[in-house]
């Protein structure tokens, strides 16, 4: 297919903006198409790639749309509402994962790579579902989860038999350190403790040794040392690039190599790095880019735990041959101080993590630019004001105008395109999520934490907030379901935030969002411009430019919830206003004070 830039470059408009191309010019592949050897044309020292000019949707299908009334959405709930996201203006669905699972963790514990979970549907509603989203011209990504599988995945099943099965190797089994006081006579391997609480090991019975799981117990890490384990994933990852899907979203990819011996940490270690930096990562991704990737037109965005700025490029640099892009959380994450603990937002730290990563990574590097996912609490609640419903909306435009037009492929989490908030949590027996639970289990039951201080870190960072179901319309149930129950609670507030009454609204958030897209879809320069934070300690007014050569966007996000009389800096005058998240502007053409109202997001053409 070709892009849209490739379709809109006149030769003239190519030479103002900086675009060249080396050797002849590429005949761009189709999404299925073995990646033929091509020239590469680059713009502004950017080679140009489908995946760099993306918006990526993020679908939880959990959550999106149920389409046989048992409160759990399903593929054919998704091949519905193609026709909304097609307006929307997205490129690329994210889907979260869509394979047979016994949902200890909501998919993300495989049982069988090539089935589809059943709650979901059968292949053929795949096979729809895909078929659908290329007639629309959009592209699918899938969750690549090979760090573990379930605990019943038959390669576990036959693992744990005996310590001689054939799959003995596809995991790591470890001897315990005798002790006659532990349970079962041994202490774990090593003092490892899983995401999701506790130890890392678990002891098992039949074969007397432990199993590493760095997350839930029902996860088994998978032993990527072994060139079985690495060929039985690269040949599922053909299976669905040969049905036609564009790529992987690759869960905790950097921790598939662990550290040599597996040493315990030492006293302040960071865990994460560690794992995230075993010595054979870019060895397995290396061969996995050679043997799979290489061979598509694919995309691949690694969600990168554990990496830092600088070991960004050692995983997207294009003479790296491994991932296109991975996921850092410099951003998102910001101020988290561990568990459900964060500090207040600091505008001028986030702009310092985007000066950091424009500084940092170069033109042979690529970024993402996201605030929101399914393991994060909703971005309007976290950094808008939901105060009232205007504010609320406005929030959410703001927030939208930035993720769209800052550096990097664009991701956006389902309903965020709507404004979705965090649901009003009271008790713990509401979470679904297994990271609550656990903590339940764990910290509260040790003392550590109270349980009123649990309910209320999980209401305001917890994930559950991201999978309470889409708001699709005012019928009961938010449109979601036609069944009584849903598997996560629905937001009240569906009446005020949903998606028929959105459409319907021309200034609503889901048409700021539209015409956000489609800005961003009209000039390179928001995709391979130039970077520039104008006024990086300014506490209630980011100000940035997006520019190639002359093609120069001035971008001015009002963070606070005042009015604000806003004298650009430099002499800087705002000239051509594109658009605006208030209907109407209050300031002039060339203006150089701008009377910033609460919340207001602009972008001009200067
Ligand atoms: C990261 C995923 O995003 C999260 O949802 C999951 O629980 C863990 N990886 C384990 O797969
Ligand atoms: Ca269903």
């Amino acid at each position: 297919m070709l892009t849209f830039f490739k379709l809109a470059l006149s030769a003239a408009f190519a030479a103002a903006i900086g675009v060249s191309s080396h050797a002849q010019s590429p005949e761009p592949a189709t999404a299925d198409a073995i990646r033929p050897a091509q020239g590469v044309t680059l713009i502004n020292g950017y080679s140009q790639h489908w995946w760099k000019e993306a918006v990526v949707y993020q679908i939880y299908p959990r959550s999106f749309q149920d389409s046989n009334g048992d409160g759990i959405g399903d593929l054919n709930g998704i091949t519905r509402r193609l026709d909304y996201l097609k307006s929307l203006g997205v490129d690329v669905i994210w889907l979260s994962p869509h394979f047979d699972s016994p949902n200890a963790d909501n998919g993300y514990d495989i049982r069988d790579y090539r089935k589809v979970m059943t709650e979901f549907g059968i292949m053929a509603d795949f096979d729809r579902m895909l078929a659908g989203i290329k007639k629309r011209h959009m592209r699918l990504i899938i969750d690549l989860v090979v760090n573990h599988t379930s605990d019943e995945h038959k390669w576990f099943e036959e693992s744990r038999k005996s310590r001689t099965n054939p799959y003995r190797d596809y995991y790591i089994w470890r001897d315990g350190k005798p002790n006659p006081n532990a349970p079962n006579g041994f202490d774990p391997p090593n003092n490892y403790t899983s995401f999701f609480s506790g130890s890392a090991w678990q002891w098992d019975e039949t074969t007397r040794q432990f199993y590493l799981h760095l997350f839930a117990v029902k996860q088994p890490d998978l032993n990527w040392e072994n060139p079985k384990v690495r060929q039985e994933v690269y040949s599922l990852m053909r299976f669905w690039l040969d049905k036609g899907v564009d790529g992987f979203r690759m869960d905790v990819i950097p921790l598939i190599s662990k550290p040599t011996g597996l040493p315990d940490l030492t006293p302040g270690q960071d865990a994460v790095k560690l794992w995230a930096n075993g010595p054979r990562r870019d060895e397995f991704l290396q061969e996995m880019n050679r043997e799979v990737l290489a061979k598509y037109d694919d995309m691949s965005v690694g969600e990168a735990i554990g990496i830092d700025l600088a070991g960004t490029d050692n995983l997207v640099g294009e003479d790296r041959h491994e991932l296109s892009q991975i996921f850092n959380f410099d951003a998102a994450r910001i101020g988290s101080m561990g568990g459900y603990n964060y500090r207040p937002l600091h505008l001028p730290e986030l702009k310092a993590v985007y000066t950091a990563h424009a500084t940092v990574l170069g033109k042979q590097d690529w970024d993402t630019s996201f605030l929101g996912n399914h393991d994060m609490s909703r971005v309007v609640s976290r950094w808008g004001d939901t105060s009232t419903p205007g504010l609320r909306a406005m929030s959410a435009k703001l927030l939208q105008t930035m993720v769209l037009t800052l550096r990097g492929t664009a991701y956006l989490y389902q309903g965020d395109e709507l404004g979705m908030t965090n649901y009003p949590w009271t008790k713990v027996s509401e979470f679904n999520d297994i990271e609550v639970q656990n903590r339940f289990k764990t910290e509260v039951a040790q003392g550590k934490l109270t349980e009123q201080q649990l309910i209320a870190g999980a209401a305001a960072y917890g994930r559950d907030n991201a999978r309470t179901p889409m708001q699709w319309d005012t019928t009961r149930n938010a449109g979601f379901t036609t069944g009584n129950h849903t598997w996560e609670p629905v937001n009240p507030n569906y009446l005020q935030i949903n998606a028929a009454d959105q459409v319907k609204d021309p200034d609503s958030v889901y048409h700021y969002n539209q015409k956000v897209i489609a800005l961003r879809r009209s000039d390179p320069a928001f995709i391979y411009g130039d970077y520039q934070d104008l006024d990086p300690t300014n506490e209630q007014v980011f100000l940035y430019t997006r520019s190639i050569g002359a093609s120069s966007y001035l971008v001015i996000l009002n963070f606070s919830s005042q009015p604000i009389d806003y004298t650009l800096p430099q002499g800087i005058q705002a000239k051509d206003l594109k658009l605006g998240n208030y209907r109407d502007s209050s300031d002039p053409a060339g203006a150089t004070t701008l009377h910033l109202r609460p919340r207001e997001a602009r972008i001009y053409k200067n």
